[in-house]
């Protein structure tokens, strides 16, 4: 069995209080726990919430590394600085940082180097703008940024990933995949992995679906075979719908 998960991606969000007023109302809720839940916070509150979440079931992750290992690279954090502090997850190739940061496949395939080496769970995610959907170029450009970012991995490393795809055209839009271009988009995903990998391996990747994800639309998304969770910006912010999400399967 697949591991389901549900991340919430805080982005730059929240202040401290705000932050920890979040976690708490998570914490204290209750939900499935055959569900991975995942906070993704900003940085700086990361080892904060990994203590106050430290007893329970709930992972925490961070939003970006550095592909550099350590040294004169100010603003930089470091992926032994990320285990460090008890965190297990690290997002790697938002389309925010694609799209403002300028971050390139082979910028990200370092940094999942850095993360496995540090026994980080890299979260990677895919994903193509409007524009190449409507060229019908979709499949290869997620193809590419796999390959490029993400296959050079060997199938003991390859197992210690996940997979987040991403429509750049549904993340903070309020517009989502359909629940079919979901699934014919994580099934053409999870093909990729075979041909590389095999299918037992590619059968253990959990592959999430991100962009615009709430509680009113997860259940449909999550019920694809294919879609093995959310990866949750917005709606992560507030601690019921976040609930409600990981309550989604
Ligand atoms: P959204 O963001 O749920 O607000 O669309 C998802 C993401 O960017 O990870």
């Amino acid at each position: 069995m697949r591991k389901k998960i549900v991340a919430g991606n805080w982005k730059m969000n929240k202040t401290h209080s705000e932050a920890i007023e979040l976690v708490s109302g998570i914490v204290d809720s209750s939900y499935d726990k055959s569900v991975q839940l995942i906070l993704v916070p900003p940085s700086i509150y990361a080892a904060e919430i990994e203590e106050i979440t430290s007893d329970g079931d709930i992972s925490v992750g961070v939003q970006n590394s550095s592909q550099f290992e350590s040294g004169a690279y100010t603003g930089e954090l470091s992926a032994s600085m990320i285990k460090s502090i008890g965190a297990q997850y690290v997002l790697v190739g938002h389309s925010e940082r694609r799209e403002y940061f300028n971050e390139t496949n082979e910028m990200l395939s370092k940094k999942v180097n850095q993360l496995l080496l540090n026994d980080l769970i890299p979260i990677f995610c895919c994903g193509e703008v409007l524009e190449e959907r409507e060229k019908e170029n979709h499949f290869n450009l997620i193809k590419d940024q796999l390959n490029e970012g993400l296959f050079h991995l060997d199938s003991t490393q390859i197992l210690n990933c996940v997979i987040a795809y991403e429509p750049v055209w549904a993340i903070g839009t309020g517009v989502t995949a359909s629940s079919s271009q979901a699934q014919e988009m994580h099934q053409f995903i999870r093909g990729l992995l075979v041909v590389k990998y095999g299918n037992e391996i590619a059968e253990k990747i959990s592959i999430l679906y991100g962009g615009s994800c709430k509680p009113s639309n997860a259940k449909e998304l999550f019920s694809n075979p294919d879609v093995d969770g959310g990866l949750i910006g917005g709606a992560s912010l507030v601690s019921t719908d976040f609930i409600a999400i990981a309550n989604s399967f």
